[in-house]
């Protein structure tokens, strides 16, 4: 079988990664690693018996690696990402594409220019795995016609001493530096991919302030889909609450996924015609049409009664990885394409210029992809 010869470049979240691909993913060889950090380049290499080591991105694009998984810090990607697809080398980014509209439509620019060269963002979450049983419920017809999606995204930042100058200063500029939020495809992303239709407009409004930081302390976003759908999404890095990243609710005209929102809840289906008007069913009761792709974890891997919400946020990152591999073998648009990408990465952006008109709608450019 074909394996893609990949470098994972950026070796905190890269390394995850990286484990993820060199235990489960079939479809990747992992033949180069890469930090700035050489310390922490050397010792993934030598623990996990990578070949070549590299202290840069510029030295992994000399060489013959046919792709690229990044992982370094969000400012850092539109750079990275149009030197490594002008290099003719496939790339998975991590999370989000850019922080600006010029930077998107450069890397979109960027795709155009290298049509044989595959481009995906690296948004795991869309592989949740009760998503990813819902995901099949709608193909199967279960749901009826979707029309709406919501999402929490809700973390805590300032319980770290001598917030928010505690934050690495890439995370304090992007998420606390400006209002909007930008970081919002693990929340955006996920209920796209499950709905089946991007993001036409986007209208943000935000609360509460804290003490030399820009941004709101939440925001709430509401977005129109391309096919008349609606999303709903609460994003916060300064929520005084339990964390919770993976709550996701769907509705269809025929039944609703509702996520857990912690410890004491479970995710559950209510499907007219297979349960009462009043009663929801456990997603678990539908595993059997978790697609075969999940049998890449040993058996008894999962223990679905822990996945409450908080937690289980990469249970299927090794099958985006190995979604994105078969995208290069088969010569073939990723399933978080370049436009999805975009458009996602894109709306995060925007709600800023929303915000600061008092939430007005803004619409999403296409990029020409
Ligand atoms: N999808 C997810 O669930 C998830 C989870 C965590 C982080 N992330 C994303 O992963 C990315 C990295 O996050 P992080 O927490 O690991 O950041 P980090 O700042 O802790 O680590 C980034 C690493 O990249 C290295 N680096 C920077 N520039 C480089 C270059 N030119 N060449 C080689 N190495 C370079 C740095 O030395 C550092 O070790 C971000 O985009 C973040 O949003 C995604």
């Amino acid at each position: 079988m074909k394996r893609v010869k990949t470098a994972v470049v950026g070796l905190r979240r890269g390394a995850t990664l990286a484990k993820f691909a060199l235990n489960y993913v079939k479809s990747i060889e992992i033949v180069a690693v890469c930090d700035l950090n050489r310390e922490l380049a050397d010792k993934f290499a030598l623990e996990n018996g990578i070949p070549a080591v590299y202290y840069e991105l510029d030295e992994v694009l000399k060489t013959d690696v046919e792709a690229v998984i990044l992982a370094t810090p969000i400012p850092d990607h539109a750079e990275h990402t149009i030197k490594t697809l002008n290099a003719g080398k496939h790339l998975l980014c991590e999370v989000i594409s850019a922080t600006s509209i010029e930077d998107c439509q450069r890397i979109a620019n960027a795709c155009k220019a290298n049509p044989s060269v595959r481009y995906m963002m690296e948004e795991n979450y869309c592989w949740y795995r009760p998503l990813t049983i819902v995901q099949n419920m709608i193909k199967a017809g279960l749901f009826g016609d979707m029309y709406y999606g919501e999402s929490d995204y809700l973390m805590d930042f300032q319980f770290r001493a001598g917030f928010p100058d505690s934050v690495q200063p890439w995370r304090r500029k992007t998420y606390f530096g400006r209002r909007g939020h930008p970081y919002i495809t693990h929340t955006l992303g996920p209920l796209c991919y499950t709905l089946g239709s991007d993001i036409k407009t986007v209208t943000c409004l935000g609360a509460g302030s804290h003490p030399g930081v820009p941004a709101d302390r939440t925001c709430v976003l509401l977005l129109q889909t391309h096919d008349g759908g609606m999303i709903r999404l609460r994003n916060s890095f300064m929520c005084t609450r339990p964390d919770l990243y993976t709550y996701y609710s769907v509705q269809g005209t025929k039944g609703c996924y509702q996520g857990s929102v912690g410890a004491t809840d479970t995710h559950k289906v209510h499907i007219r015609g297979l349960c009462g008007s009043q009663e929801w069913r456990d997603v678990y009761d539908f595993r059997g049409l978790l697609p075969k792709e999940w049998d890449m974890y040993p058996k008894d891997f999962f223990d679905d009664s822990e996945d409450n919400g908080t937690t289980k946020y990469d249970s299927g990152t090794p099958l985006l990885l190995d979604a994105f591999a078969k995208s290069i073998i088969s010569n073939t648009t990723p399933p978080v394409s370049a436009k999805r990408s975009l458009n996602w990465t894109a709306a995060g952006i925007l709600s800023e210029m929303s915000i600061n008109n008092s939430g007005q709608p803004v619409e999403i450019p296409d990029f020409g992809l």
